[in-house]
């Protein structure tokens, strides 16, 4: 087989992207209060801000498309969307949502209360708001390798068993509603959970009668990272492996705009007849009837088979090669990284990137800014803008969408953040303007800290 891995399809449809002058991009990012939320997605060129509903679609999705029934109640496109998610995922019920986050609401709005905990291996930001927003606490404990960026190990994003244990020790099974984990985990690097971690925290939950929930977005990297990184697991397909590890589980929320290889949707799933119940009765007051929840059918089409795409191994492999492209190219000239190279993005460790700027002056934010500014290049912060004091890293995510950019993007985007690395030290910390009282980076207006003034002495 040759080495060079392409990308395993053709172009059918092609939209023109645009470039801008550095004048510009610094006006528009003075008027975005150097907040790249807020520029208009027509003045960037190699948009990274999200893998999230950012995929380009494959024939045949389109072609299902067309199959959408839009009736009200009992459309065949819900069946079709079950059938597919229960051959992946197994689980008894299957409510579909808008998106991920909706997802969470319904789950944690129905399983948790003030003074709850939940236990994950890291919450992404919409699911702490969730848990938060019922009055719970959001705990994460990932393992110590997630917690450094430069460290490489295959399974960064695996739950620190111990510490759960001691968790559960501590509060009281009561107060745990559910434990989660994260697949692959994005917040953390985009790193993997093994199946054997997987295994572990199954076991702990269930000696104490605490149901296990994933947040699947990415269930498709996670299995395609196992079979290449945990032994046992190499002739094993990407389907058996995300069957094993949803068989380990009560249920999961899933963003369908990532691993579901579409623009919009999501699910919750669950094993438990009542607690479904209560989801389906939620979900009527704030989504839709249970066979739509919020979604057109034919965005169930959609979603039915771009699950069954995302676990063609073929894809995979040219998927978590292209990303590992980007990482590995700039982590050989020093630019600091968090090793290895995620799934679905590369996370640069702004930290490392420019100590000179201190975690209050937001280094994430400013990196950010600075690659738009070079190259129209638009990434986002996960860091202390996102997650405030919580925040255990300050990273800049690049994340790649899933069939939109070719090889040559990918090269355009390594030169630009190579050119950004060269001259880190002009770059300048940034101080709040305005923020909301929760999930603040959506919004947030930032300005630069005062120039330094040149003295004379
Ligand atoms: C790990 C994780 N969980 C949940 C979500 C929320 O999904 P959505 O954006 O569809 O609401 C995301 C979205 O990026 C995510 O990455």
């Amino acid at each position: 087989m040759a080495k060079t891995i392409i990308e395993p399809f053709r172009i059918k449809s092609v939209e023109p992207i645009r470039w801008t002058t550095r004048q510009e991009r610094e006006k528009q990012l003075r008027a975005a209060y150097y907040n790249l939320f807020l520029l208009p997605a027509d003045d960037v060129l190699i948009d990274l801000l999200t893998d999230s509903g950012t995929g380009a679609m494959s024939t045949k999705q389109w072609a299902a498309i067309m199959e959408g029934d839009e009736s009200y109640a009992g459309s065949k496109s819900y069946d079709h969307f079950r059938d597919s998610v229960q051959k992946i995922f197994g689980y008894r019920h299957v409510i579909p949502t808008h998106q991920g986050r909706a997802a969470e609401r319904i789950l944690f709005g129905v399983m948790c209360k003030s003074g709850d905990v939940v236990p994950n291996n890291t919450h992404f930001d919409t699911t702490r708001a969730n848990v938060e927003f019922v009055g719970a606490e959001a705990v994460d404990m990932v393992v110590a390798e997630g917690k450094q960026p430069s460290l490489v190990h295959p399974f960064k994003g695996n739950m620190d068993v111990q510490g759960l244990e001691d968790l559960i020790e501590r509060v009281g099974r009561n107060r745990i509603p559910l434990v989660m984990l994260t697949v692959t985990n994005n917040s953390g690097g985009g790193q993997p959970v093994s199946m054997q971690n997987v295994r572990q925290v199954s076991e702990v939950c269930r000696r104490h009668r605490i149901p296990l929930y994933f947040d699947a977005c990415r269930f498709a990297e996670n299995a395609y990272f196992i079979k290449l990184r945990e032994p046992g697991y190499e002739h094993k397909t990407p389907m058996q492996i995300a069957q094993e590890m949803f068989a380990y589980g009560d249920g999961c929320t899933m963003s369908a705009k990532k691993d579901g290889m579409a623009n919009i949707g999501g699910f919750l799933c669950t094993n438990n007849d009542v607690l479904a119940q209560q989801e389906k009765n939620l979900l009527i007051l704030t989504e839709g009837y249970p066979t739509y929840g919020g979604l057109a059918g034919r965005d169930l089409e959609a979603i039915a088979v771009g699950l069954q795409e995302a676990l063609h191994e073929d894809y995979l492999r040219y998927r978590i090669a292209s990303t590992a492209y980007l990482g590995n190219h700039i982590a050989e000239q020093g630019v600091p990284i968090v090793q290895p190279p995620g799934g679905h993005a590369v996370y640069l460790d702004a930290r490392a990137f420019l100590p000179h700027i201190p975690q209050a002056q937001f280094p994430g934010v400013a990196l950010a800014a600075e690659l738009y500014l070079q190259g129209g290049i638009r990434s986002v912060e996960i860091g202390s803008l996102m997650f405030g004091a919580a925040a255990k890293m300050d990273l800049v995510r690049l994340a790649i969408p899933r069939r939109v950019y070719t090889q040559s993007h990918i090269d355009y985007v390594v030169e630009i953040i190579l050119e950004v690395w060269k001259n880190r030290e002009k770059i300048q910390g940034l101080k709040l303007s305005y923020e909301a009282p929760f999930l603040r980076h959506f919004t947030a207006r930032l300005e630069p800290v005062e120039q330094r003034v040149a003295t004379v002495v």
